[in-house]
Protein backbone atom coordinates (compact mmCIF):
# COMPACT_ATOMS: atom_id res chain seq x y z
CA UNK A 1 0.00 0.00 0.00
CA UNK A 2 2.91 2.09 1.06
CA UNK A 3 4.59 2.17 -2.45
CA UNK A 4 0.70 2.29 -4.18
CA UNK A 5 1.08 5.77 -1.88
CA UNK A 6 3.99 7.50 -3.23
CA UNK A 7 4.03 6.11 -7.07
CA UNK A 8 0.28 7.96 -6.89
CA UNK A 9 -1.45 4.52 -7.58
CA UNK A 10 -3.30 4.72 -4.43
CA UNK A 11 -6.41 6.88 -4.49
CA UNK A 12 -7.84 5.28 -1.29
CA UNK A 13 -6.55 3.07 1.38
CA UNK A 14 -8.17 0.30 2.02
CA UNK A 15 -9.11 0.29 5.74
CA UNK A 16 -10.06 -3.68 5.49
CA UNK A 17 -5.86 -4.12 5.63
CA UNK A 18 -5.02 -1.80 8.69
CA UNK A 19 -7.69 -1.03 11.26
CA UNK A 20 -8.58 2.57 11.18
CA UNK A 21 -7.37 2.93 14.69
CA UNK A 22 -3.82 1.20 13.49
CA UNK A 23 -3.77 3.51 10.90
CA UNK A 24 -4.49 6.79 12.91
CA UNK A 25 -1.82 5.52 15.66
CA UNK A 26 1.05 4.67 12.55
CA UNK A 27 0.42 8.36 11.33
CA UNK A 28 -0.75 10.47 14.02
CA UNK A 29 1.28 12.27 16.23
CA UNK A 30 -0.21 10.63 19.33
CA UNK A 31 -1.37 13.84 20.86
CA UNK A 32 -4.95 12.08 22.07
CA UNK A 33 -5.86 9.73 24.37
CA UNK A 34 -7.30 7.16 22.44
CA UNK A 35 -11.32 6.61 23.16
CA UNK A 36 -10.78 2.91 22.02
CA UNK A 37 -13.96 3.55 19.54
CA UNK A 38 -13.96 4.69 15.88
CA UNK A 39 -17.13 7.40 15.07
CA UNK A 40 -18.10 7.08 11.45
CA UNK A 41 -21.28 9.25 11.66
CA UNK A 42 -23.81 11.11 13.55
CA UNK A 43 -27.37 12.15 13.82
CA UNK A 44 -28.69 14.32 16.39
CA UNK A 45 -27.73 13.69 20.11
CA UNK A 46 -26.10 10.56 18.89
CA UNK A 47 -23.04 9.12 16.86
CA UNK A 48 -22.15 5.48 15.73
CA UNK A 49 -18.62 3.95 15.55
CA UNK A 50 -17.32 1.61 12.97
CA UNK A 51 -18.71 -1.68 14.39
CA UNK A 52 -22.40 0.49 14.36
CA UNK A 53 -22.89 0.75 18.11
CA UNK A 54 -24.85 3.83 18.92
CA UNK A 55 -23.36 6.44 21.85
CA UNK A 56 -25.18 9.44 23.17
CA UNK A 57 -22.30 11.61 22.68
CA UNK A 58 -22.29 14.72 25.62
CA UNK A 59 -19.20 15.52 23.96
CA UNK A 60 -20.46 17.44 21.22
CA UNK A 61 -17.28 17.05 19.86
CA UNK A 62 -15.76 19.26 22.30
CA UNK A 63 -18.70 21.43 22.92
CA UNK A 64 -19.12 21.93 18.90
CA UNK A 65 -22.23 20.33 17.76
CA UNK A 66 -24.54 22.59 20.01
CA UNK A 67 -27.24 21.61 17.52
CA UNK A 68 -26.09 17.64 17.55
CA UNK A 69 -24.77 16.35 14.78
CA UNK A 70 -25.86 17.08 10.79
CA UNK A 71 -28.67 19.12 11.82
CA UNK A 72 -30.65 19.22 7.97
CA UNK A 73 -30.76 22.82 8.17
CA UNK A 74 -26.57 22.99 8.59
CA UNK A 75 -26.36 20.17 6.35
CA UNK A 76 -28.58 22.15 3.61
CA UNK A 77 -26.51 25.13 4.34
CA UNK A 78 -23.38 23.72 3.71
CA UNK A 79 -24.47 21.78 0.97
CA UNK A 80 -26.06 24.96 -0.79
CA UNK A 81 -23.10 26.99 -0.33
CA UNK A 82 -20.89 24.64 -1.55
CA UNK A 83 -21.99 24.61 -4.96
CA UNK A 84 -22.53 28.30 -4.98
CA UNK A 85 -19.08 29.37 -3.52
CA UNK A 86 -16.91 27.91 -0.93
CA UNK A 87 -13.30 30.24 -1.06
CA UNK A 88 -13.53 34.03 -1.01
CA UNK A 89 -10.93 35.90 0.31
CA UNK A 90 -11.38 38.95 2.92
CA UNK A 91 -10.78 41.44 -0.24
CA UNK A 92 -13.67 41.19 -1.95
CA UNK A 93 -16.89 41.49 -0.78
CA UNK A 94 -19.06 38.50 -0.23
CA UNK A 95 -22.92 37.75 0.80
CA UNK A 96 -22.53 35.21 3.75
CA UNK A 97 -20.12 37.15 5.58
CA UNK A 98 -22.21 40.14 5.09
CA UNK A 99 -25.68 39.07 6.60
CA UNK A 100 -23.79 36.88 8.71
CA UNK A 101 -21.87 40.33 10.54
CA UNK A 102 -25.48 41.65 10.47
CA UNK A 103 -27.46 38.06 12.25
CA UNK A 104 -24.28 38.15 14.70
CA UNK A 105 -24.60 41.76 16.00
CA UNK A 106 -28.14 40.86 17.22
CA UNK A 107 -26.98 38.16 19.42
CA UNK A 108 -24.11 39.85 20.35
CA UNK A 109 -23.66 41.35 23.74
CA UNK A 110 -24.28 45.12 23.68
CA UNK A 111 -21.92 47.49 22.56
CA UNK A 112 -19.57 44.79 20.46
CA UNK A 113 -20.05 46.48 17.22
CA UNK A 114 -17.57 44.83 14.99
CA UNK A 115 -16.33 41.59 14.37
CA UNK A 116 -13.09 39.65 13.06
CA UNK A 117 -13.87 36.48 11.56
CA UNK A 118 -11.22 33.75 12.20
CA UNK A 119 -10.77 29.77 12.17
CA UNK A 120 -10.20 28.34 15.86
CA UNK A 121 -10.60 29.54 19.63
CA UNK A 122 -6.90 29.87 19.62
CA UNK A 123 -7.01 32.22 16.79
CA UNK A 124 -9.61 34.20 18.47
CA UNK A 125 -8.01 34.79 21.28
CA UNK A 126 -4.74 35.23 19.65
CA UNK A 127 -6.28 38.27 17.62
CA UNK A 128 -7.66 39.48 20.73
CA UNK A 129 -4.74 39.60 22.43
CA UNK A 130 -2.85 41.44 19.87
CA UNK A 131 -5.89 44.02 19.08
CA UNK A 132 -5.48 44.66 22.88
CA UNK A 133 -2.01 45.70 22.72
CA UNK A 134 -2.27 47.96 18.77
CA UNK A 135 -5.04 49.73 21.46
CA UNK A 136 -3.51 50.40 24.61
CA UNK A 137 0.78 49.91 23.67
CA UNK A 138 0.95 47.93 26.80
CA UNK A 139 2.09 44.89 26.98
CA UNK A 140 0.91 43.43 30.65
CA UNK A 141 -1.84 40.67 30.83
CA UNK A 142 -3.46 39.29 33.14
CA UNK A 143 -5.07 35.82 33.13
CA UNK A 144 -6.38 33.46 35.67
CA UNK A 145 -5.04 30.20 36.88
CA UNK A 146 -6.78 27.33 35.46
CA UNK A 147 -7.83 29.21 32.71
CA UNK A 148 -7.66 27.43 29.06
CA UNK A 149 -7.03 30.06 26.07
CA UNK A 150 -5.62 27.58 23.27
CA UNK A 151 -2.18 26.36 22.12
CA UNK A 152 -1.08 29.10 19.23
CA UNK A 153 1.99 31.43 21.11
CA UNK A 154 -0.42 34.36 22.47
CA UNK A 155 -3.11 32.09 23.82
CA UNK A 156 -0.84 29.44 25.32
CA UNK A 157 0.86 32.40 27.07
CA UNK A 158 -2.72 32.64 28.31
CA UNK A 159 -3.32 29.94 29.33
CA UNK A 160 -1.77 28.74 32.93
CA UNK A 161 -1.84 24.90 32.87
CA UNK A 162 2.09 24.66 33.21
CA UNK A 163 2.54 21.75 31.56
CA UNK A 164 0.93 22.95 28.26
CA UNK A 165 3.01 26.32 28.78
CA UNK A 166 6.49 25.27 30.09
CA UNK A 167 7.96 23.25 27.43
CA UNK A 168 7.55 25.92 25.06
CA UNK A 169 8.84 28.83 26.65
CA UNK A 170 10.27 31.47 26.28
CA UNK A 171 6.43 32.50 25.59
CA UNK A 172 5.41 35.76 25.40
CA UNK A 173 6.37 38.71 28.47
CA UNK A 174 4.40 40.45 31.04
CA UNK A 175 1.78 37.87 31.60
CA UNK A 176 0.52 37.49 35.52
CA UNK A 177 -1.73 34.87 36.56
CA UNK A 178 -4.34 35.65 39.13
CA UNK A 179 -6.48 32.61 41.66
CA UNK A 180 -9.71 32.86 39.77
CA UNK A 181 -12.46 34.51 41.54
CA UNK A 182 -10.07 36.32 44.17
CA UNK A 183 -11.16 39.85 44.16
CA UNK A 184 -7.90 40.96 45.71
CA UNK A 185 -5.49 39.57 43.45
CA UNK A 186 -7.50 41.02 40.71
CA UNK A 187 -7.34 44.82 41.84
CA UNK A 188 -3.46 43.86 43.17
CA UNK A 189 -2.83 42.99 39.37
CA UNK A 190 -4.15 45.24 37.13
CA UNK A 191 -1.34 48.01 36.79
CA UNK A 192 -0.65 50.65 35.05
CA UNK A 193 1.36 48.62 32.30
CA UNK A 194 -2.02 46.20 31.64
CA UNK A 195 -3.40 46.67 28.72
CA UNK A 196 -5.78 43.53 28.92
CA UNK A 197 -7.18 40.97 31.43
CA UNK A 198 -8.57 38.07 29.40
CA UNK A 199 -11.18 35.97 31.72
CA UNK A 200 -13.50 32.82 30.81
CA UNK A 201 -16.79 33.17 32.39
CA UNK A 202 -16.88 29.50 33.23
CA UNK A 203 -13.84 27.75 33.24
CA UNK A 204 -14.23 25.22 31.45
CA UNK A 205 -10.81 22.95 30.67
CA UNK A 206 -10.10 24.30 34.29
CA UNK A 207 -13.03 21.53 35.75
CA UNK A 208 -15.78 23.93 35.13
CA UNK A 209 -15.62 26.63 37.38
CA UNK A 210 -18.01 29.48 37.31
CA UNK A 211 -16.74 32.96 37.73
CA UNK A 212 -18.58 35.16 40.14
CA UNK A 213 -20.64 38.34 39.00
CA UNK A 214 -18.40 40.16 41.51
CA UNK A 215 -15.33 38.99 40.38
CA UNK A 216 -16.10 39.33 36.65
CA UNK A 217 -17.68 42.73 37.26
CA UNK A 218 -14.98 44.15 39.00
CA UNK A 219 -12.61 42.98 36.44
CA UNK A 220 -14.87 44.96 33.44
CA UNK A 221 -14.47 48.21 36.01
CA UNK A 222 -11.28 48.38 36.78
CA UNK A 223 -9.97 47.61 33.32
CA UNK A 224 -11.84 50.74 32.32
CA UNK A 225 -10.44 52.54 35.23
CA UNK A 226 -7.06 51.90 34.35
CA UNK A 227 -7.12 51.81 30.46
CA UNK A 228 -6.81 48.47 29.97
CA UNK A 229 -9.39 45.96 28.04
CA UNK A 230 -11.74 42.79 29.17
CA UNK A 231 -11.10 39.97 27.08
CA UNK A 232 -13.97 37.74 27.71
CA UNK A 233 -13.20 34.45 26.24
CA UNK A 234 -16.31 32.42 25.07
CA UNK A 235 -14.95 29.64 22.86
CA UNK A 236 -16.49 27.16 24.61
CA UNK A 237 -19.69 28.81 26.42
CA UNK A 238 -20.76 30.97 23.35
CA UNK A 239 -23.57 30.40 21.14
CA UNK A 240 -26.25 29.35 24.34
CA UNK A 241 -24.00 26.20 26.03
CA UNK A 242 -25.21 28.05 29.11
CA UNK A 243 -28.52 28.96 29.15
CA UNK A 244 -27.82 32.10 27.84
CA UNK A 245 -26.86 33.42 23.98
CA UNK A 246 -23.58 34.47 25.73
CA UNK A 247 -22.41 33.54 29.14
CA UNK A 248 -21.68 37.46 29.65
CA UNK A 249 -25.43 37.88 29.86
CA UNK A 250 -26.13 36.12 33.09
CA UNK A 251 -23.70 37.96 35.44
CA UNK A 252 -24.28 41.35 33.77
CA UNK A 253 -20.96 41.51 31.72
CA UNK A 254 -20.06 43.87 29.01
CA UNK A 255 -16.68 43.02 27.47
CA UNK A 256 -14.82 44.88 25.80
CA UNK A 257 -13.73 42.35 23.46
CA UNK A 258 -15.39 38.43 23.30
CA UNK A 259 -13.72 35.75 21.31
CA UNK A 260 -15.68 33.27 20.01
CA UNK A 261 -15.61 29.42 18.24
CA UNK A 262 -16.83 25.77 18.92
CA UNK A 263 -20.52 26.16 18.68
CA UNK A 264 -20.64 29.10 16.25
CA UNK A 265 -20.88 26.54 13.31
CA UNK A 266 -22.49 23.56 14.33
CA UNK A 267 -18.76 21.41 14.20
CA UNK A 268 -17.61 23.73 10.61
CA UNK A 269 -14.37 24.96 11.78
CA UNK A 270 -14.71 28.74 12.81
CA UNK A 271 -13.80 31.26 14.89
CA UNK A 272 -14.66 35.18 15.79
CA UNK A 273 -13.53 38.01 17.81
CA UNK A 274 -16.28 41.22 18.48
CA UNK A 275 -14.76 44.42 19.48
CA UNK A 276 -16.71 47.29 21.56
CA UNK A 277 -15.79 50.92 20.84
CA UNK A 278 -12.44 50.69 23.47
CA UNK A 279 -10.83 49.18 21.03
CA UNK A 280 -8.58 51.14 18.44
CA UNK A 281 -10.03 51.08 14.55
CA UNK A 282 -8.05 48.87 12.64
CA UNK A 283 -6.59 49.37 8.92
CA UNK A 284 -5.61 46.91 6.07
CA UNK A 285 -2.69 44.66 6.98
CA UNK A 286 -2.54 44.80 10.67
CA UNK A 287 -4.38 41.32 10.84
CA UNK A 288 -5.58 38.93 8.68
CA UNK A 289 -6.24 35.20 7.19
CA UNK A 290 -6.60 33.30 4.66
CA UNK A 291 -9.29 31.21 5.60
CA UNK A 292 -11.44 33.30 8.22
CA UNK A 293 -15.00 34.39 7.10
CA UNK A 294 -14.84 32.19 3.74
CA UNK A 295 -18.72 31.31 2.34
CA UNK A 296 -18.94 27.93 3.70
CA UNK A 297 -18.42 28.61 7.30
CA UNK A 298 -20.47 31.98 7.45
CA UNK A 299 -23.35 29.55 5.87
CA UNK A 300 -23.08 26.99 8.32
CA UNK A 301 -23.43 29.63 11.17
CA UNK A 302 -26.13 31.23 9.32
CA UNK A 303 -28.07 28.61 9.91
CA UNK A 304 -26.71 27.37 13.35
CA UNK A 305 -28.05 30.81 14.43
CA UNK A 306 -31.13 30.59 12.88
CA UNK A 307 -32.36 27.23 14.84
CA UNK A 308 -30.57 28.46 17.62
CA UNK A 309 -33.24 31.42 17.83
CA UNK A 310 -35.98 29.48 15.83
CA UNK A 311 -35.92 26.73 18.62
CA UNK A 312 -34.94 29.26 21.68
CA UNK A 313 -32.61 26.85 22.88
CA UNK A 314 -30.79 29.17 24.90
CA UNK A 315 -33.88 28.76 27.20
CA UNK A 316 -34.52 25.40 26.71
CA UNK A 317 -31.15 24.79 27.77
CA UNK A 318 -31.66 26.91 30.86
CA UNK A 319 -34.74 24.82 31.54
CA UNK A 320 -33.45 21.36 31.07
CA UNK A 321 -29.41 22.17 32.43
CA UNK A 322 -31.16 23.08 35.84
CA UNK A 323 -33.06 19.90 35.94
CA UNK A 324 -30.37 17.74 34.89
CA UNK A 325 -27.50 19.91 37.57
CA UNK A 326 -30.54 19.00 40.41
CA UNK A 327 -30.51 14.77 39.19
CA UNK A 328 -26.75 14.65 38.89
CA UNK A 329 -26.32 16.47 42.65
CA UNK A 330 -28.90 13.88 43.83
CA UNK A 331 -26.85 10.58 42.65
CA UNK A 332 -26.48 8.92 45.73
CA UNK A 333 -22.01 8.21 45.24
CA UNK A 334 -20.00 8.84 47.47
CA UNK A 335 -17.26 9.58 44.71
CA UNK A 336 -18.98 13.01 43.93
CA UNK A 337 -17.30 15.92 45.82
CA UNK A 338 -18.76 18.44 43.99
CA UNK A 339 -21.60 18.89 40.97
CA UNK A 340 -21.38 22.27 39.20
CA UNK A 341 -21.88 24.34 36.45
CA UNK A 342 -24.74 26.02 33.74
CA UNK A 343 -26.55 25.12 31.31
CA UNK A 344 -25.21 22.22 29.31
CA UNK A 345 -21.52 23.09 30.45
CA UNK A 346 -21.20 21.00 33.51
CA UNK A 347 -18.91 19.29 35.72
CA UNK A 348 -19.01 16.21 37.98
CA UNK A 349 -15.92 16.52 40.16
CA UNK A 350 -15.19 13.21 42.12
CA UNK A 351 -12.94 12.57 44.77
CA UNK A 352 -10.59 9.97 42.57
CA UNK A 353 -9.47 9.87 39.16
CA UNK A 354 -12.60 9.91 36.58
CA UNK A 355 -11.13 7.87 33.56
CA UNK A 356 -12.45 4.27 34.82
CA UNK A 357 -16.26 6.02 35.14
CA UNK A 358 -15.43 7.54 31.34
CA UNK A 359 -15.07 4.54 29.81
CA UNK A 360 -17.63 2.88 31.82
CA UNK A 361 -19.96 5.01 30.44
CA UNK A 362 -18.98 4.47 27.58
CA UNK A 363 -18.77 0.99 27.22
CA UNK A 364 -22.49 2.02 28.42
CA UNK A 365 -23.07 3.80 25.58
CA UNK A 366 -22.89 7.16 26.81
CA UNK A 367 -19.60 9.71 26.10
CA UNK A 368 -18.47 11.84 28.37
CA UNK A 369 -15.40 14.34 28.74
CA UNK A 370 -13.11 14.65 31.33
CA UNK A 371 -11.65 18.36 32.64
CA UNK A 372 -8.27 17.41 34.27
CA UNK A 373 -8.06 14.16 35.89
CA UNK A 374 -11.08 14.63 38.88
CA UNK A 375 -13.70 16.11 36.85
CA UNK A 376 -16.32 14.40 34.58
CA UNK A 377 -17.41 16.67 31.82
CA UNK A 378 -20.80 17.02 29.78
CA UNK A 379 -21.03 19.19 26.95
CA UNK A 380 -23.87 17.82 25.45
CA UNK A 381 -25.58 18.87 22.31
CA UNK A 382 -28.34 22.08 23.09
CA UNK A 383 -31.06 19.50 21.43
CA UNK A 384 -31.05 16.94 23.89
CA UNK A 385 -34.60 15.46 25.13
CA UNK A 386 -35.75 14.79 28.64
CA UNK A 387 -35.30 10.89 27.77
CA UNK A 388 -31.45 12.09 26.45
CA UNK A 389 -31.12 13.43 30.01
CA UNK A 390 -32.93 10.81 32.11
CA UNK A 391 -30.10 8.08 30.06
CA UNK A 392 -27.20 10.17 30.65
CA UNK A 393 -28.88 9.98 34.68
CA UNK A 394 -29.24 6.58 34.43
CA UNK A 395 -25.64 5.33 33.73
CA UNK A 396 -23.68 8.21 35.42
CA UNK A 397 -25.18 6.55 38.36
CA UNK A 398 -24.95 2.87 37.35
CA UNK A 399 -21.27 3.50 37.22
CA UNK A 400 -20.60 5.77 39.85
CA UNK A 401 -22.19 3.81 42.44
CA UNK A 402 -20.76 0.85 40.90
CA UNK A 403 -18.95 -1.03 43.71
CA UNK A 404 -17.23 -3.31 41.36
CA UNK A 405 -15.53 0.07 39.19
C1 LIG B 1 -12.30 28.68 26.69
C2 LIG B 1 -11.51 28.21 25.51
N1 LIG B 1 -10.77 29.07 24.82
C3 LIG B 1 -10.06 28.70 23.74
C4 LIG B 1 -10.02 27.39 23.33
C5 LIG B 1 -9.20 27.00 22.14
O1 LIG B 1 -10.06 26.76 21.06
P1 LIG B 1 -9.52 25.93 19.78
O2 LIG B 1 -9.26 24.55 20.23
O3 LIG B 1 -10.64 26.05 18.79
O4 LIG B 1 -8.29 26.63 19.31
C6 LIG B 1 -10.78 26.44 24.02
C7 LIG B 1 -10.75 25.03 23.61
O5 LIG B 1 -11.12 24.14 24.31
C8 LIG B 1 -11.54 26.85 25.14
O6 LIG B 1 -12.26 25.99 25.85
Amino acid sequence: MRDAVLNGTATQVDPGEETFAALESRHGLGLYVPRGITLTRGQGAYVWDADGRRYLDCTAAYGVASLGHCHPAVVAAISHQAATLIACSGSFGNDQRAQLYAELSTVLPAGLTRVFFCNSGAEANEAALKFARLTTGRTGVVAAMRGFHGRTAGALTATWEPKYREPFEPLLPGFNYIPYNDLAALEAAVTDDVGAVILEVIQGEGGVQPGTADFLQRAQRLCSDRGALLIVDEVQSGFGRTGTFFACESVGLQPDILTMAKGIASGFPMGAVALGERVVKLSPGQHGTTFGGAPLACAAARATLRILRAEQLPAQVAARGAWFLEQLRAIPSERIRDVRGRGFMIGVELTEPAAPYIAAAQARGLLVLNAGTQVIRLLPPLILTEADLAFAIGVLTEVLCSPSI
